[in-house]
């Protein structure tokens, strides 16, 4: 496989579960300490070297391509009260014009049907995955880190995590091989497994490396799990041509899709800040 430039970020989902909070705002623009959901994993993939972000959106979800632009009044209120630390910070956080696109999923029919519809956009290259709701925070970022253990390893990579056992039916699972954790070979991958039936409790944690063969795969797949076409599934009959590694996240990971890693993840990134974490808890001393 050749160098990882591409991501595709699918941002389509509804956020019902945190309505009303969701029913203007896209859920990948709720705030984790001051940052969105998104720009966390926007910095993530720009830590890795990717190069060009591609984002599957849908309706009502404009407020994340306004996010990735340049605001002309919001620049120039701040640099007529001489705010140029904040304008250092939002000119660092912006992809350069070019660097993002946007198409939308049209019909919400799954992970991998919002995948397949960056095709187009990604062309004949492998190309990285990260799902936004899934926050991963480390010293080094968690793709950066699978991008050098596929350099190193070749292959497919999916970045997994233990969970709980009795939580394996929520996720996708690998059951894998001996091998370095950084890329254990996967024996197999089941989407959503009921419970009690779980081969591992290793669960995929929402970023992936894959090869451009898997949406040609994706584009004849029938609907799995909850009627929707999965990319677990498309994984599953590509890894009958080609290897797939498990990557072992060694940091912490977020569901910010659900209220309580949603919370624990606004409390766990304000710990880490200097400006915030004594205070925070302090505060949290005093509310226990
Ligand atoms: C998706 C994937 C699943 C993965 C999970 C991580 O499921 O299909 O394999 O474990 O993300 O959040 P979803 O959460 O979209 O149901």
């Amino acid at each position: 496989m050749s160098k990882i430039r591409k991501a595709v970020f699918p941002v389509a989902g509804l956020g019902t579960r945190f309505l009303p909070a969701t029913k203007a705002v896209p859920k990948e623009m709720l705030p984790v300490v001051d940052r969105p959901v998104i720009q966390h994993v926007v910095d993530e993939a720009r830590a890795a070297g990717i190069e060009q972000f591609i984002f599957i959106t849908g309706r009502n979800k404009g407020a994340i391509e306004d996010h990735f632009d340049i605001a002309y009044e919001l620049d120039r209120t701040l640099k007529e009260r001489h705010r140029t630390d904040d304008l250092a910070e939002l000119a660092r956080d912006l992809p350069a014009a070019g660097m993002t696109s946007f198409t939308r999923q049209q019909e919400p029919l799954g992970l991998g049907h919002a995948v397949w519809c960056a095709r187009e956009m990604v062309g004949d290259e492998p190309f990285a995955v990260l799902l936004p709701d899934m926050l991963h925070q480390s010293a080094i970022p968690c793709l950066k880190s699978m991008i050098e253990a596929q350099a190193e390893h070749g292959g497919n990579m999916i970045g997994v995590y233990e969970v709980p056992f009795e939580d394996t039916h929520r996720y996708g699972i690998v059951d894998v091989g001996d091998g370095p954790a950084s890329a254990l070979p996967i024996r197999k991958m089941v989407e959503k497994p009921k419970q009690g039936t779980s081969p591992s409790n290793l669960a995929i944690s929402g970023r992936y490396i894959l090869s451009p063969k898997i949406f040609e795969l994706l584009g004849n797949q029938p609907r799995g799990t909850g009627g929707e076409i999965q990319l677990t599934d498309a994984m599953v009959t590509l890894q009958q041509s080609e290897p797939f590694h498990a990557h072992v996240f060694k940091g912490r990971v977020h569901d910010t899709g659900t209220k309580i890693g949603f919370l624990t993840a606004n409390i766990a990134y304000a710990l880490e800040r200097d400006e915030l974490g004594s205070e925070l808890r302090a505060a949290l001393r005093t509310l226990l």
